[in-house]
């Protein structure tokens, strides 16, 4: 028994000191930074689809804008100030003021309005004008564009619809275990991508092996390589704005082939539109959660931020890990993303995955001024001349 409780203790503390290692000398793979040639860019954001798809996108983090505050949000092409009153209320309303167009996101709130840094009129969470100090009237027709706004997973989220039709799902009711999850904090970056490359890559079931197929671990990638099993699901009905992808991401050695028992892990991601999906990563290390969020900014320009979230019961130092070997395999695929152009009738074989049938799902995101904004926008580039975008 002694010798059992031994072995046990001495098991436990090679396992932690396995852990320490991976996640003190683990290779993080910074993502690569690339020059962007403005002149190219155009022409590999031709046959992408429309770069504002329909949902509810996240402006930023609920606590980057505190009672009082006032920040400015590059999202859709254009810009928004961002404020919160003394009410605790957010308002989302666009920067430019009405009245000669300075910029509210540098101006100040009072009470619940934000103030203008040029002639000091004020507006309300609503975007309507409430105050101008010289004048006794405010004018009329005065209201800005209306944006609707919720506070969700501590996200302020805005309902992004190119027809301005209302929101037809919500955010409401989901992952409310992140409120007993320990927050481990955001990172946030800008890729030079097309969201929707994201939602293909979960169905692009061949890269996986290819991509994803290496430890991030000095040495070990020398003996082990890593066996991805996935699955896509789409939603129907009610969900149908939601589809899940899970990968079964096994090691194995590479000298006979043969798995390495309770080794490797589980990761469900769950899409919610085309704004953000949910990592659930679950290991036998622990498990651990990751919300990304993906803000179109303009054209192959989209904000990409990562809300770390673990139940208590999960070390940090397998936090650490799991989150440094998520961001490496994640930077894999950002460095292929963001050279390459859009297959209009991409060359399948058996074997590549549902990739037509997650464009099939994505396209319930576009609609018809979506299209018309994506040439709005490529005309203002330059590039005057348009193949029609399929999305079939
Ligand atoms: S430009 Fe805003 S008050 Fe004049
Ligand atoms: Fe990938």
């Amino acid at each position: 028994m002694i010798v059992e409780v031994i072995l046990f203790f001495l098991g436990g503390v090679a396992a932690l000191l396995a852990l320490i290692y991976a996640a003190v000398f683990v290779k993080w793979k910074k993502r690569e930074v690339v020059t962007f040639d403005p002149d190219y860019e155009k022409i590999r954001a031709k046959n992408y689809p429309p770069p504002y798809p329909n949902g509810w996108f996240s402006l930023c983090s609920s606590d980057s804008v505190k009672k009082g505050q006032v920040i400015e949000v590059d999202a859709f092409g254009q810009k928004f100030a961002v404020f919160r009153g003394e009410n605790g209320e957010v308002g989302v309303i666009d920067a430019y003021c009405p009245h000669l167009n300075a910029n509210l996101a540098h101006g100040c709130v009072r009470g619940n309005n934000v103030v203008c840094p040029f002639h000091g009129w004020e507006f309300n969470t609503k975007g309507q004008c409430a105050k101008v100090p010289y004048a006794d009237k405010v004018p009329q027709n005065n209201q800005a564009e209306q944006w609707i706004v919720k506070e969700n997973w501590g996200l302020i989220l805005v309902w992004h619809h190119s027809e301005k039709k209302e929101p037809h799902w919500t955010t409401d009711g989901q992952l409310t275990q992140v409120k007993d999850y320990r927050y481990y904090g955001k990172k946030s970056d800008i890729l030079r991508i097309h969201l929707q490359d994201f939602a293909e890559n979960g169905a692009d079931f061949a890269h996986f092996n290819f991509v994803h197929n290496l430890l991030t671990i000095p040495f070990a990638d020398r003996f082990i390589h890593i066996k991805h099993t996935v699955n896509i699901q789409f939603g129907e009905g009610e969900v149908k704005h939601t589809a899940s992808f899970t990968d079964r991401a096994d090691l194995v050695w590479k000298s006979n082939g043969k798995e390495i028992p309770r080794a490797g892990g589980n990761a469900v991601v769950t899409f919610y539109g085309p704004g953000f999906l949910v990592f659930n990563f679950t290991t036998e290390m622990g498990k651990m959660l990751l919300i990304k969020t993906f803000t179109p900014m303009g054209e192959l320009k989209v904000k990409m931020e990562d809300y770390v979230y673990a139940p208590r019961s999960t070390s940090r130092w397998a936090v650490k890990y799991l989150l440094r070997e998520a961001s490496s395999q994640f930077h894999d695929d950002v460095t292929i993303w963001e050279r390459k152009k859009f297959a209009i009738k991409p060359l399948l074989v058996k074997g590549d995955g549902p990739i037509m049938k997650m464009r099939l799902w994505y396209s319930q995101f576009y609609s018809e001024h979506s299209a018309y904004a994506r040439r709005v926008a490529l005309e203002e580039a330059g590039e005057l001349k348009m193949e029609p975008v399929n999305l079939s």
